[in-house]
């Protein structure tokens, strides 16, 4: 052990990060050993790039940015009952599965606890993820199938997720039989100095790695192994936070079989062309999703022959992908993008620092980074009253009270 501790001191100079085995000493045996093993597993050089790349300017590129083709749900005329019989018979064939990214921090949202057990404030009180287990099952139901739910979550969240499903009887479910758990990965935080950070436990501040760890996670964890022992072709991933996400569209399995692509994603219009959503297009012939902060004024206020925004196709977080181009994403690492976070941790001295404002960087990978491997993605637009109501903020726009008054609508409650 002493030896592997002179290493390791070793390997942190190298990367100025000595601060680490500061508080050492005074953890009890369990915690020095998870502590090693934190620091084992970090790939510094990878932190080290992370933190250089928080310092350059944004480069903006729009040269390769080109509008992606859609279809528009209610226009689909004489398609719509091809693709409905297409999809549908292979939702019953049980070649479905759905993936809730449930993984994520909800710090805007303020919630205790994690994201899917917010009760956003219905008579009946049920939680996000009732909503949605009300919802899976209903639809599998009606095609006679139980669509095995798989639900990513995080060091942070994982073990009160499980509990609260515990809890609630899975709500229906059979634990590791038809709904299964799995986490995404974490990366360190870092602060401005590019010092990893010491969180009040002593072992090192970790943070989930972004909705873009689903693929990777999905891959390690044995999902994609346990969805092919039961069949499953497609894979329906959506996040835990949009009440009315429809996870079972046949038309949308549909046109990924008829189309022959590896993915299918759905959009809303965007409502206006400040909205601040990323839209589906086209990055070097590759389908993509360019942020809002990305993409160029006169781009995002573009419209076409119609009056209708070129670069109009909202991506709502619902996409449908192929099991092969799944597995391929999972092992192709992707590019991390920097957010700045507030970040409670213990200094180089042993002191708990509670700042007021971020302090650190958090490394997150985004799900549509990965889009650029698919060979081609339909896009079917959708109608948002029917299919997004997502809960985000405390208050405002995108939140509960929205979301809320959307869910009663579409319901008629
Ligand atoms: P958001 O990007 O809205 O993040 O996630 P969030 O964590 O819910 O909320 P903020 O930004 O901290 O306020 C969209 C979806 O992706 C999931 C979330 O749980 C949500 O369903 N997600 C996000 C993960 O599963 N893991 C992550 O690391 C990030």
């Amino acid at each position: 052990m002493e030896e592997n501790i002179e290493n390791i001191r070793k390997t942190l100079k190298k990367y100025s990060q000595e601060h680490l085995l500061n508080g050492y000493e005074k953890l009890d045996e369990a915690k020095q050993k998870q502590l090693v093993e934190q620091i084992e597993g970090i790939d510094f050089e990878l932190i080290n790039s992370l933190y250089n790349n928080t310092k350059k300017e944004f480069e903006k590129t729009d040269s390769s940015i080109t509008p992606i083709e859609y279809l528009d749900k209610e226009k689909l005329n004489g398609y719509y009952k091809e693709y409905q019989t297409v999809g549908e018979k292979a939702i019953r064939a049980g070649k479905l599965a759905a993936v809730t990214m449930a993984g994520g921090q909800g710090t805007r949202l303020g919630h205790k606890g994690p994201k899917g057990t917010f009760d956003i404030g219905l008579e009946t009180h049920k939680s996000l993820f009732e909503l949605l287990s009300d919802s899976l099952k209903e639809q599998g139901k009606k095609y006679g199938v139980t669509i095995p739910w798989f639900i990513m979550t995080s060091e942070e969240n994982n073990d009160d997720t499980v509990e609260f499903f515990a809890k609630h009887r899975f709500f229906g479910y059979e634990k590791d039989k038809n709904i299964f758990f799995f986490k995404q990965g974490e990366l360190p935080m870092v602060d401005t100095e590019g010092r990893i950070l010491i969180g009040e436990n002593g072992l090192i501040k970790e943070a989930a790695d972004g909705h873009g760890g689903i693929y990777e996670a999905l891959v390690k964890n044995g999902m994609t192994k346990k969805m092919r022992e039961l069949g499953v072709e497609w894979i329906f991933i959506g996040g835990v936070d949009n009440c009315l996400v429809k996870m079972v569209d046949p038309i949308l399995m549909g046109i990924a079989i008829e189309k022959n692509v590896t993915a299918a994603g759905k959009s809303v219009v965007k409502a206006n062309p400040q909205e601040k959503v990323g839209v589906f297009c086209k990055k070097n012939g590759k389908p993509s999703v360019i942020e809002y902060t990305e993409i160029p004024k006169e781009m995002a206020e573009a419209k076409d022959e119609r009056g209708e925004l070129i670069y109009g196709e909202s991506h709502i977080l619902c996409n449908l992908f192929n099991i092969d181009a799944v597995e391929r994403m999972g092992k192709k690492p992707l590019p991390y993008h920097s957010a700045f976070k507030k970040a409670t941790y213990i200094d180089k001295d042993g002191n708990k620092v509670e700042p007021d404002g971020p302090n650190a960087y958090k490394f997150e990978a985004f799900l549509f980074d990965a889009f650029g491997e698919l060979d081609d993605m339909a896009i079917l637009r959708v109608k948002r009253e029917e299919e997004f109501a997502p809960v985000k903020n405390a208050a405002g726009v995108d939140s509960p009270e929205t979301a809320r008054e959307l869910y009663r609508k579409f319901y008629q409650l």
